[in-house]
């Protein structure tokens, strides 16, 4: 059985996003060099996420007790509302599916460079879409019958519960929503993809480790010209001590790490000054709610 380390601890490759910039590395340690199940190599496996794509990634990071991710909290419904949206590095879709259940986006896309994420994002949306009917079925019965009803909607998908179904106001993510596997610093644009909002969280520690400086300008070179004149991009930026923890994920992350120039604490000023944002909200200096490690900034980019 293979082990797999606390989010922002570990680093490993994943099977869709082997080969990705030729990277020598190894999804597992400590197997006792490749041999499956022999005597006497009991040892623990680690898996490890070299992109920070993680498995369950929310089981770690969204504390059980809590109804919703504490970033969805904090987001301003004019960002995404009636709006084209992309997420950047959307894991397993939960924050994607989210952000268009509860702010009705017009279209929202989320891409991934692990494409067994893309396929669980996708297994996702399926599922919570289906909830969803039988919640608007359920409302519609309700109403219909005028009595109270044990299967209440909010009851099938609290988490997710998609916009106001209950005076028919149905909001049909499974055709807002959709999944690409993509490296984001690797692939083109082409020139229809335009967005009104672009959000990126925490993945900028990922693409800096794995492609550098070169990758976070790449990064945020093509965010700027994905986004439509108006739009804004918003970002959770993991601190540069975070990024101590993951720099031995692999021999590029380490060579990386040691060549960084361009730490998180400058990323406002090139994208203000060099990039050309006009201005910046600071939405949170510290995230509250979220769980120890994961009480990051976030800002607001208007373009
Ligand atoms: C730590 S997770 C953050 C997930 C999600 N954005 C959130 O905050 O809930 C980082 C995600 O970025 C993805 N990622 C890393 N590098 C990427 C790249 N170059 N292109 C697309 N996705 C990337 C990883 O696969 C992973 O799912």
């Amino acid at each position: 059985m293979a082990t797999t380390t606390a989010p922002e601890d570990a680093p490993s490759a994943a099977k869709g996003a082997k080969g990705e910039a030729k990277r020598k590395q190894s999804n597992w340690r400590g197997g006792g060099g490749g041999g499956e199940g022999g005597q006497g190599q009991k040892r623990k496996r680690k898996e490890v996420f070299v992109y920070g794509n993680y498995r369950n990634y929310y089981g770690y990071r969204i504390d059980r007790n809590v109804d919703e991710d504490p970033r969805l909290k904090i987001f301003k419904r004019e960002w995404f509302e009636s709006k084209d949206c992309l997420d950047i590095g959307c894991n397993q879709g939960l924050v994607t599916i989210g952000l268009a259940a509860k702010f009705k986006c017009q279209s929202i896309l989320g891409v991934d460079i692990d494409s067994g994420l893309i396929e669980t994002a996708n297994w996702n949306l399926r599922r919570i879409s289906r909830q969803d009917k039988v919640a608007v079925e359920n409302t519609k019965a309700h109403n219909s019958s005028g009595s109270l009803s044990e299967s209440c909607p909010e009851k099938v998908a609290p988490e997710i519960s998609n916009g106001d179904i209950s005076n028919g106001n149905h909001h049909d993510i499974f055709r807002v929503v959709s999944f690409r596997r993509e490296n984001f610093v690797d692939s083109m644009c082409t020139s229809s993809e335009q967005y009104d909002t672009i959000v990126c969280l925490s993945v900028t520690k990922w693409i800096h480790l794995n492609w550098g400086d070169d990758g976070i300008i790449t990064l945020f070179v093509k965010i700027w010209r994905l986004l439509r004149p108006g739009g804004v991009f918003i970002m959770e930026p993991q601190p540069w001590t975070s990024y101590r923890r993951n720099r031995l994920v692999s021999e590029v992350a380490k060579e990386n790490f040691n060549t960084i120039l361009i730490h998180p604490d400058k990323f406002r000023e090139i994208l203000l000054d060099k990039i050309g944002f006009r201005s910046v909200e600071v939405v949170t200096d510290k995230l509250v709610g979220a769980v120890t490690g994961f009480d990051r900034p976030i800002e607001v980019y208007h373009k």
